[in-house]
């Protein structure tokens, strides 16, 4: 038997073992920021997090690849019990400020991450571990403009105390990779984690904007989204355009759903998260063209009300239940409406619209793909052992009870005449 020489593969060694610390450390910073994203109420701050999210995502899948092309990388794909309590940590107790916590994660935290990727960077030989050097050069840039383009959103917060405390957690690790000189907690330090741990608030925030149980509805002196409409032939096509656009923005509902199911799964494989990580971000983006394009169409986005009712009922349901609905009842049963709906707005020959909605529609198949692939993941690290379809029927009734329990219960922030209905989606059609 050959002897393995000790220490021949010592330089190669050593930056696997940095590589694996970093990828665990981005894997980790996706399953708990993204707690914060139904947490914050700005829509801007929200997209923001899904693409960080989702950046991170891609940061981890390049770290995870590199890595397994050096030796030592290990083929397991878990945290390692130090590092996650601290993203843990990060992410707070329910009742927490939801902009401390993000300066948490973005003035601790990925700062901390950046030094990392800079120590990577000065202490690798340039030559030979070139194509590890190509990806930190990029994730540094990626790191740099993450914190540029959060700044903005905490001035004015102050987390002076919150900030020094993940600081001294993360001083007991001498940073993400123990490369500056350890400082060993204070005998007092409390973790927050182990005094109240994080639960899912029971309802999502969505900061100034007026909100109310459901967009759709049938009276089009009550509700924006008059489902009847969508698909009757004599709806003038300025006017589906309108509700699809109230449609997409509603996404939003998707996004702080899909959200809360990260933190859910610590056991999930990491290709589970980052794949849940495009959908989110997919979901922002969808959410953004109603956003966007509904100021230009008119709308006032100040008398458009955020639905909540998906939000308080799923977060009821335990995770591969949320899953389940959103996949394969939601997104699954939405082709046939919006196929219609994409035939009627190229009537207006408006070539925006028609892009927007022709990337949703390819989105959307990519969602209901990942719902075939992941949700019996999901089942089995929850415990289900049912098969898939007759758990996808239970979960169906069961989120009906829930909806008829837990369901309408937010009244409208705004009267009638003030917030947007489908009447005024008629008046507004004929403007624009
Ligand atoms: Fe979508
Ligand atoms: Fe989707």
């Amino acid at each position: 038997m050959a002897t393995v020489a000790p220490g021949r593969m010592a330089a190669v060694n050593e930056m696997t073992r940095l590589l694996r610390l970093l990828f665990e450390v981005e894997r980790e910073f996706l399953r708990t920021v993204t707690t914060l994203v139904y947490r914050v109420g700005e829509p801007e701050l929200k997209y923001l997090i899904c693409q960080h999210a989702w950046e991170s995502a891609g940061h981890a899948r390049f770290l995870r690849e590199r890595g397994r092309e050096l030796a030592g990388f290990g083929t397991g794909e878990n945290v390692r019990a130090s590092l996650r309590r601290i993203f843990v940590e990060a992410v707070g107790s329910t009742a927490a400020d939801p902009l401390v916590l993000l300066a948490g994660f973005y003035t601790v935290l990925k700062p901390t991450l950046l030094a990392a990727y800079r120590h990577y960077l000065k202490v690798t030989d340039h030559l030979a571990d070139w194509p590890s050097k190509k990806l930190v050069e990029e994730f540094i840039a990626d790191e740099e403009r993450h914190l540029r383009e959060i700044a903005p959103c905490l001035k004015g917060v102050d987390a002076r105390a919150w900030s020094l405390h993940l600081t001294q957690a993360l001083g007991d690790l001498g940073g993400w990779l123990g490369q500056e000189p350890r400082l060993p907690l204070a005998a007092g330090y409390l973790w927050q984690q182990d005094q109240s741990p994080y639960r899912h608030p029971a309802t999502c925030n969505r900061g100034q904007y007026p909100v109310c149980s459901s967009v759709f509805g049938f009276d089009p002196t009550e509700d924006p989204i008059v489902r009847p409409w969508l698909t009757d032939p004599t709806t003038d096509a300025r006017v589906i355009r309108l509700l699809v656009y109230v449609w997409l923005m509603m996404e939003m509902d998707a996004i702080d759903y899909l959200a809360t199911v990260f933190i859910d799964t610590p056991d999930a494989p990491f290709d589970l998260h980052h794949d849940l990580a495009r959908h989110l971000w997919d979901e922002s983006r969808h959410s953004q063209f109603g956003f966007r394009q509904l100021p230009k169409l008119g709308v006032d986005l100040m008398t458009v009300e955020h639905s909540l009712d998906l939000y308080n009922i799923l977060v009821r349901m335990p995770p591969h239940e949320r899953y389940a609905m959103m996949t394969m009842e939601f997104e699954a049963g939405s082709f046939p409406t919006k196929a219609h709906v994409m035939d009627r707005v190229r009537e207006l020959s408006d070539f925006e619209a028609d892009t927007l909605l022709a990337f949703d529609r390819n989105d959307e198949q990519n969602h209901v793909r990942y719902g075939h692939r992941w949700l019996p993941e999901m089942m089995a690290l929850c415990g289900e052992t049912r098969p898939t379809e007759e758990f996808v029927r239970a979960t169906q009734e069961k989120f009906k009870q829930f909806a008829a329990t837990y369901g309408g219960k937010t009244p409208h922030s705004l009267p009638r005449e003030k917030r947007l209905t489908g009447e005024k989606i008629l008046a507004l059609a004929r403007l624009h």
